[in-house]
């Protein structure tokens, strides 16, 4: 009977496949057919949208035009296609910003919320949600960083994929953003991110590459600014050969709003779709580059079959009659936001709050009444509802205890400091304090960057004033992106809670009372002062250039190179309960980059309440011959425990984890040596390491030239053999009597020259010809790094 339940069953599934398979035949031979009947005019109005959110329709050929809509916690639908959609927007839900879902390093929860937005989508007939942004955070200062997930590509690109996946799986699809190094918000529109190649594929095409790989988004937005010189929008190297030949991205590329500078460069470059709807003259230069014969129709061809492909495809798995659950997703919302909350600080057990240790608890500050839950820009979303923390902790943990309330501060004004009198009496007369306070909207903003990391003074003065006549102050902060706590050493108490959505106000509550045991870690770095910070003197940069000094130190990264203690370190956050780490395994302690490596550990809560750990797995190369980062995060791993109980949990590391990029080489290298394999708890609490060693069967090429030193030809063995061929006697004689030690002690200014200055060392001994035939017996000769 199993059996043929299970026979059945294949061959149901096979016939789906080949069910789909014939559907996307059809559709593709379909678009052939189309493109055989489409005008220049008509192929090129299809690169281009229709108005601010649909893409172009061609009725006499039966062609929809299908719905774009912001992006990303949630969906920003303008009322008409053709409507900006700023206020007058449909309610939907509003999400944790990516902030805070990075925080939840939960890949599992992420992929459920990208189902939920997907879900809505469907409901509200959008077939393209306009995010997640993966772009890292460089920068404490970025205006946008409350809507990106890391300073660190990895989990960047494992938090982008998990929400792709989940968005897609509704069959709607997403805009992968802003394609690339889109890491300041000043001069957005011309700052070109001045990043040299190393750190531009160890960082800012990692998270990309990870989420295209994974997840295959049916779009990505190409950015605003400029990379190395080149338009984000016109770039033949990030659009076609990044992400097309060596991703293998099947999707189109769109440009972010009003982006492209020029349109023939940008459909040269693999620019499929131009948003919003252009002026007619951007689309008649198009039409004039085909008829001159500057732009092959060949080109635009192409784009306009995969610009249909993802139409079509749209069209095809657009559900009728999908409903938006206002409740369910209000309350998954809040349980996302519980989850995210990062509890930073925990003297004395002061969190949870309970009946038993607090009678009177006094709420403080205007943000639990006025709720601040995202951010500022084209995210905005309308909610369909939203809570506040002193009506939940009222209504749903108010029994039993006495909750007193005062406003604090002024939202409207940051240096009214007249609230605090009042807020101080009735912070007195409690057993404990929840100040809520943070960044209010206007300091954090798409196109706008910070100058500062500091809270209002208001706030900063309340909580300093309440902290003097309170023992148990617990500040609550609600913020997208890092700032900076003078007070901290005299509160008791610090919640992290990031830009929550419209739930937010819930999950906080449901932390502060220890519902829900906090399980958020830092996904960011919070430094101690701005000058702390590794763009410090690189950003927003000057007369539109953003130099990238800090190369591949950014976030941790920086902070464990400079060894700067910072306020809290990337990884952090802490428990109602406690875990203990042991038994750390490796597959073998002598591997090759082409067997890799099994890591496990296990984790044991040794509290007494279920808790929820993320474990972090580092890989540090101990000895390399490019500089590197003193660690690296490589996995994670969000694990529930209940008291007393243990798991393995187990990562697979392969080559890549042990790379750097060889921007010479263009390739990714895994040398041989050491490597430290280390599972932590955050980036500064490493609870246990292996040191392993990794053998190398990568072959890359030697790449020795007319710039190549003496010393260097000399020391490989392949190329001395050639080198010896070209020298006179005398210094052969020099040369091969001595070891690297002393030819360098004696014969270092003979030896330490590129090979193209020995003609002139030699008095012509060596000739230019000689040189040059020396460097070419060299070409193609490899190596094992
Ligand atoms: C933003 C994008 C957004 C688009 C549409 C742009 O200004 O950079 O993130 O999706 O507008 O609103």
């Amino acid at each position: 009977m199993k059996k043929t339940v299970l026979f059945s069953f294949l061959v149901l599934i096979t016939m789906n496949l080949k069910a789909q398979t014939q559907q996307e035949i059809d559709i593709q031979n379909k678009i052939t057919k189309l493109i055989a009947e489409l005008t220049i005019e008509e192929k090129v109005a299809l690169c281009s949208g229709r108005d601010d959110w649909s893409t172009m329709p061609i009725e006499r050929l039966d062609i929809p035009w299908i719905w774009v809509s912001d992006g990303p916690h949630g969906l920003r639908r303008a009322p008409a296609t053709n409507k900006p959609g700023y206020g007058d927007q449909l309610p939907a839900t509003c999400f944790p910003t990516a902030s805070a879902l990075a925080a939840t390093w939960d890949v599992d929860l992420v992929y459920k919320v990208g189902q939920t937005l997907g879900d809505e989508a469907q409901a509200q007939g959008v077939s393209v949600l306009l995010g997640p942004g993966v772009n890292i955070k460089r920068s404490v200062l970025g205006g946008r960083n409350f809507e990106y997930f890391s300073e660190d590509p990895i989990l960047s690109g494992e938090m982008g994929a998990a929400y792709i996946n989940g968005v897609q799986s509704q069959g709607v699809g997403t805009s992968l953003k802003h394609f690339t190094a889109n890491n300041v918000e000043t001069m957005r529109m011309f700052n070109n991110s001045n990043v040299d190649t190393r750190t531009l594929h160890e960082l800012y095409l990692t998270p990309f590459e990870i989420t295209v790989k994974k997840a295959q988004p049916w779009t990505v937005m190409a950015c605003y600014n400029r990379v190395q010189g080149e338009y984000g929008t016109q770039s033949e190297f990030l659009l076609t050969d990044i992400l097309k030949k060596d991703w293998g991205f099947k999707g189109i590329v769109v440009s972010d709003w009003f982006a492209i500078v020029d349109r023939v460069a940008a459909m040269k470059a693999g620019m499929h779709l131009e948003m919003p709807k252009v002026s007619p003259v951007n689309n008649a230069i198009a039409v004039e580059a085909i008829k001159n014969g500057e732009l092959d129709i060949a080109v635009v061809d192409a784009l306009v079959k995969e610009i249909l492909t993802v139409v079509f495809k749209a069209k095809s798995l657009q559900k009728e009659g999908v409903e938006l659950n206002v409740e369910k997703d209000h309350a998954f919302a809040r349980k996302v936001a519980s989850e995210a909350a990062t509890l930073l600080k925990n003297e004395n057990d002061v969190l949870p709050i309970s009946k038993e240790k607090y009678k009177k608890v006094a709420i403080i500050g205007e943000f639990a009444a006025a709720p601040r839950y995202q951010g500022n820009g084209s995210s905005q979303v309308k909610p369909t509802k939203l809570d506040s923390a002193l009506e939940i902790i009222k209504n749903e943990y108010g029994k039993g205890i006495k909750i007193t309330y005062a406003q604090g501060y002024n939202l409207e004004d940051d240096n009214d400091t007249s609230l605090i009198s009042e807020a101080k009496k009735v912070a007195s007369e409690a057993d404990v304090v929840l100040v809520f306070s943070g960044l209010p909207l206007q300091y954090e903003s798409e196109g706008i960057d910070r100058t500062h990391i500091h809270m209002p003074p208001s706030h900063n003065k309340l909580i300093e004033e309440i902290s003097a006549v309170q023992k148990n102050t617990v500040v609550v902060l609600t913020n997208g992106s890092a700032v900076t706590m003078p007070w901290l050493n005299k509160v008791s108490g610090v919640l992290e809670t990031w830009l929550g959505g419209q739930a937010g106000a819930g999950g906080i509550a449901d932390v502060l009372f220890g519902k829900v045991n906090p399980s958020g870690k830092l996904a960011e770095t919070f430094p101690t002062r701005l000058e702390d910070t590794p763009a410090f003197f690189n950003f927003p940069g000057e007369q539109g250039d953003v130099l990238y000094g800090e190369r591949i130190f950014v976030g941790y990264r920086y902070y464990d190179g400079r060894k700067i203690e910072p306020l809290f370190p990337f990884g952090y956050g802490l428990s109602y309960t406690s875990f203990e780490y042991s038994d750390l395994k490796v597959s073998s302690k002598n591997t090759t980059d082409k067997e890799g490596l099994t890591v496990s550990v296990t984790i044991k809560n040794t509290g007494k309440v279920t808790g929820k750990e993320i474990v972090q797995l580092y890989v540090s190369d101990t000895k390399s011959t490019l500089q590197r980062p003193e660690k690296e995060l490589k996995k994670f791993v969000k694990i529930e425990l209940a008291p007393g109980e243990s798991k393995e949990v187990s990562f697979k590391l392969d080559s890549r984890d042990f790379s750097y990029f060889d921007a010479k080489r263009n390739m990714w290298i895994a040398e041989s040596g050491e490597y430290v394999i280390a599972a932590a708890a955050s980036s500064r609490d490493i609870k246990l390491s292996e040191t392993i060693n990794l053998q190398s069967t990568q072959q890359v090429p030697l790449m020795f030239d007319e710039y190549t030193f003496f010393l260097e030809y000399w020391n490989n063995k392949q190329t001395r053999e050639i080198l010896l061929e070209y020298m006179p006697n005398w210094i052969r004689g020099i040369v091969t009597e001595g070891d690297e030690a002393e030819i360098r002690e004696y014969q270092g200014f003979m030896v330490e020259h590129p090979m193209i200055k020995y003609p002139y060392i030699t008095h012509g001994e060596i000739t230019h010809e000689q040189v040059k035939e020396l460097v070419e017996k060299c070409k193609g000769l490899t190596y094992t790094p």
